[in-house]
């Protein structure tokens, strides 16, 4: 039997269920429920949520005392496998209805449920404003536990006056697929720097109010909050990719480099000369034109380049005696291999990618001398 899936949606808008954030609900909806998803739109103007008093009740005891409607809706909130928070900009911000349920909030927003479940935001403004109160509803996700998988939003006056409707309902059915896939996967997206922001913040904030955030600090030491931020995100720190040789070489290499080329963006690699090479033979041929007699004082090396993708050709500089020259094919010892694709040597040569992350990320393989790449830098003058 497949799992039966329930998202809800908090609508914070007056306007229940004709209303712009109501119908870009609904296209999400529409969307969810072919995948089999139930959604629930939870109208707060129908439910009797007071304002919160600011008594800190919920922090010192874990609960709010106010009897009213906000417990039964946090709860769906709470036990739902995804979260909508949708609102209307009122006055550059969410409305009044959807501020006063937070607020009443927040506890959660101190002791958050970590259960990192997808959430998504819808907001819609006449125009200014909208952008901004998904980027806090986002935010304030965390708190319920839940993460955003994207953000909806869109530009209408009257009710089912979208700009751009079409690009408005695509916009529904991408981001229904990605918290459709996140729920039936698992998902997690990667930790941002909000989420740091939050954890230093409010570990801080409770540690010092210690003696009146009871039920916070119980909270955040039952979880292991408090240890570190990968324990509050729940994800690992991963082991570095590159290796304490590769990082020394490089720090040599920018330490090597003269103080007028220090600090600029020169590739790692390729050299120019005036004249802009088509391709990446061109460009290899040109590469002795460019040879820095300075740097090259001392300097007896062969460069092998085997390059591939759009042109499939070896060929290797030597460099001797303050001069480089061109070869066609394979040098009998040379003491760097380069193997790269022409593209990526010509991005690199062009100053379009950066020749230090491109080796990092494997864009660009070599074998023989590292410390030869690195010198490539300042060999060939940009
Ligand atoms: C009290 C009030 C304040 C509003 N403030 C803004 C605003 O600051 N910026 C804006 O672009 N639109 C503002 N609007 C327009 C609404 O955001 C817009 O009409 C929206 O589509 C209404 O969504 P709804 O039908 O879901 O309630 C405001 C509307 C009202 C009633």
């Amino acid at each position: 039997m497949t799992r039966q899936y329930n998202v809800v949606a908090i609508n914070g808008s007056p306007h229940e269920g004709f209303g712009n954030t109501s119908q870009m609900v609904a296209m999400l909806g529409e969307h969810l429920s072919r995948e089999g998803f139930d959604l629930e739109e939870v109208f707060l103007s129908q439910h009797n949520i007071g304002y919160c008093t600011g008594c800190a009740t919920c922090l010192e005891e874990g609960a709010c005392w106010v009897r009213d409607d906000y417990k039964p809706v946090v709860r769906k909130v709470l036990e739902a496998d995804a979260v909508i928070l949708a609102s209307p900009v009122f006055f550059f911000n969410v409305t009044a209805q959807m501020k006063t349920f937070l607020d009443r909030s927040l506890g959660y927003g101190h002791r958050p449920q970590r259960d990192w479940k997808p959430g998504l935001v819808v907001s819609v403004s006449a125009g200014y404003g909208e952008t901004s109160v998904a980027d806090y509803l986002s935010r304030v996700l965390r708190a319920f536990g839940a993460f955003s998988v994207g953000q909806f939003t869109a530009i209408a006056v009257s009710p089912g006056e979208f700009i751009g409707r079409e690009a408005v309902e695509a916009r529904a059915a991408d981001l229904a697929r990605d918290l459709v896939r996140a729920v039936k996967e698992g998902r997690r997206y990667p930790a941002t720097d909000q989420d740091l922001r939050y954890w230093q913040f409010m570990s801080n904030l409770i540690k010092e109010n210690r003696d009146f955030m009871v039920a916070d600090v119980e909270h955040w030491q039952e979880m292991g909050l408090f240890k570190s931020f990968e324990a509050y995100v729940g994800q690992r720190r991963s082991h570095p990719t590159a290796t304490p040789d590769i990082r020394e070489a490089v720090a040599r290499g920018h330490r090597e480099q003269p103080q007028e080329e220090a600090g600029t963006a020169a590739p790692a690699a390729a050299g120019s000369r005036p004249g802009t090479p088509g391709n990446a033979r061109e460009l290899l041929e040109m590469m002795p034109q460019a040879l820095n007699p300075k740097a090259a004082e001392g300097v007896t090396a062969i460069y092998q380049f085997e390059v591939s993708g759009s042109e499939t050709f070896t060929a290797h500089l030597a460099i001797h005696d303050q001069q480089a020259t061109f070869h066609e094919g394979p040098a009998d010892h040379p003491n760097i291999i380069i193997r790269t694709p022409a593209e990526v040597w010509l991005a690199i040569a062009r100053g379009e990618l950066d020749g230090t992350t491109a080796f990092l990320g494997g864009q660009f393989r070599i074998q023989g001398d590292l410390g030869l790449l690195i010198k490539l830098k300042t060999l060939f003058v940009a």
